[in-house]
């Protein structure tokens, strides 16, 4: 397993699945699990949510997938009177950073970096830098 896809498969370990399961989507074709979205309504700050990871499929990529499940999160949040969403992401995640534009988020102000998206400095703890997005729902 690439270093990459091991760091994402750290993210999703079970109690996400047993804990946050109302507020988490996935999406099948062919009765196969080819993405999921696990997020959560922020339990202490009420008017606020967070996608805490998605994914596709990489042969499911590109086809419009992501942004059906953010989409319906989005509604999920907007029936729940949550108008604001959180997600970050590592900066040399590319793919997710132009994702996440594609979106429609915005980019909190970061240090690192010296393109237009920069990162937070040691967000996620020493040398772990993170892209913080927040978007209105
Ligand atoms: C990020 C990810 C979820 C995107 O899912 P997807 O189904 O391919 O995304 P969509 O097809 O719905 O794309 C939505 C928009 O994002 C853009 N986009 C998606 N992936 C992109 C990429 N790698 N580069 C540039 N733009 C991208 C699309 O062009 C599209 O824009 P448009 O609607 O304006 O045309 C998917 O690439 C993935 O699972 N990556 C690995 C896991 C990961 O990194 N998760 C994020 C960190 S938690």
């Amino acid at each position: 397993m690439r270093r990459g896809a091991r760091e994402r498969a750290a993210l999703v370990p079970r109690l996400w699945l047993q804990h946050f399961a109302t507020t988490s989507l996935v999406a099948e074709r062919d009765r196969a699990v080819v993405g999921f979205l696990i997020g959560f309504l922020s339990h202490d700050r009420p008017s606020e949510a967070y996608i805490h990871f998605v994914g596709v499929a990489p042969d499911a990529r590109r086809a419009g997938l992501g942004r059906a499940l953010y989409e319906q999160f989005f509604a999920l949040c907007n029936q729940a009177g949550r108008d604001k969403v959180r997600c970050v992401t590592s900066p040399q995640n590319v793919g997710s950073v132009a994702f996440h534009a594609a979106m429609g988020f915005a980019v909190e102000p970061g240090e690192v970096g010296d393109g237009p998206v920069r990162a937070k400095a040691d967000y996620d703890g020493p040398g772990v830098h993170r892209v913080v997005f927040v978007r209105r729902t």
